[in-house]
């Protein structure tokens, strides 16, 4: 039996990636359930084809009932909050929206006895990378931050989960996310994006100030940070086959998620200024401390154990398609 016969609960199904995925799953006739309070994220009109609950997963019997309701046999769990700086200013929301909302989604998973839980974890669970060309699951994880802990401490209760009550996972360590759907149904809302790729479109457009370059003489080729940038649609299209593995192997996994490929800043506001055939104002200021200059994932775990061959392996294709979509947002914003 493959997974897509048996209902998938999506929880943050509202959001970026989350929205995609479902997208993907419902391309390919899978059932789909999603609950998301709509914090940050918002209705689309594919959301016609899922069952749709408004609701916080803190409420383990909403969560339960939902689970019971709809046979659920799968979890893929989006939900969160996601800005590093926040993270640092408000360390608590994070240990509360991302933490302990997943003990108790977890919770309601072991009660109600459903197989499979995939989690959204991140690379940010690595804290300094240093002196490694890439970095593997086996890396040390000392989280830089109070997100990356959050992060941490939801793959620890996973693997507790797992011994005591058999709960099968998969963590998955995204890199860095950006693009937007192919189709463009689909992409991030943010207003003022936190991400690179979109506080970089936003410069070059005149919607944000000059983009901050964080270390101009880093020891890269370049001088400027370096990071693995997945398109999105890939990043969604790797949580399908996630599920296929987990059906048919009975481990659980921890896996990166990127290309294993690195790109600069300077690449990144290049190819936007190809894109968008204008220059992208900017500024150099002093690197953040205790951030690494190079961050790229190692990713033979994903290519051993996954039937996935990603799509937009370009950073070219994943820049051209966040600029098709902000366009997109803008001609719809427009009166
Ligand atoms: N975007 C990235 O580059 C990136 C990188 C690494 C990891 N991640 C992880 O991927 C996941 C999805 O990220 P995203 O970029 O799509 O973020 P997003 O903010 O677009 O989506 C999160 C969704 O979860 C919902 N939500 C938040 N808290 C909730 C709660 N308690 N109950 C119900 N719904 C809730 C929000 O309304 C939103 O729709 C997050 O867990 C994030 O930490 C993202």
């Amino acid at each position: 039996m493959s997974y897509l016969d048996s209902p998938i609960l999506v929880t943050g199904g509202a959001g970026y990636i989350g929205g995609q995925t479902v997208l993907c799953l419902l391309d390919l006739g899978a059932e789909v359930i999603v609950i998301d309070d709509l914090s940050t994220g918002s209705m689309r009109p594919f959301h016609d084809q899922v069952k749709f609950y408004e609701g916080n997963i803190q409420d383990q019997t909403l969560v339960e009932s939902i689970i019971r309701d709809n046979s659920v046999q799968s979890i893929l769990h989006f939900a969160g909050s996601i800005k590093v700086d926040e993270s640092v200013s408000d360390p608590l929301k994070y240990y509360d929206n991302n933490t302990e909302a997943s003990r108790k989604l977890i919770a309601a998973t072991v009660s109600c006895g459903v197989p499979r839980f995939v989690f959204s974890s991140t690379a940010a669970v690595y804290g300094t990378v240093e002196g490694q060309e890439t970095v593997n699951e086996c890396a040390t994880t000392i989280p830089l931050n109070a997100y990356g802990w959050s992060k941490l401490f939801t793959e620890r209760m996973l693997r507790d989960a797992n011994r005591a009550h058999g709960l099968q996972f998969a963590a998955l360590r995204y890199f860095n996310v950006a693009g937007a759907d192919p189709k463009l149904r689909h992409g991030q809302f943010l207003k003022n994006p936190v991400h690179l790729i979109g506080r970089t479109i936003d410069a070059a457009l005149g919607s944000a100030g000059p983009l901050e370059v964080f270390g101009a003489n880093l020891p890269t080729p370049d001088g400027t940070g370096v990071r693995d940038y997945i398109h999105v649609y890939d990043l969604a299209m790797a949580h399908l086959a996630v599920l296929s593995h987990l059906g048919e192997n009975p481990a659980s996994v921890t896996m990166n998620l990127g290309y294993g490929r690195g790109a600069s800043v300077l690449e990144v506001m290049e190819c936007i200024e190809n894109a968008l055939q204008c220059k992208v104002p900017h500024r150099f200021v002093e690197a953040r401390d205790g951030e690494a200059p190079s961050v790229v994932a190692n990713i033979d775990t994903l290519l051993g154990a996954l039937d996935w061959v990603p799509k937009f392996d370009d950073l070219r294709e994943i820049i051209n398609s966040a600029v098709a979509w902000k366009k997109k947002l803008d001609d719809t914003e427009r009166p």
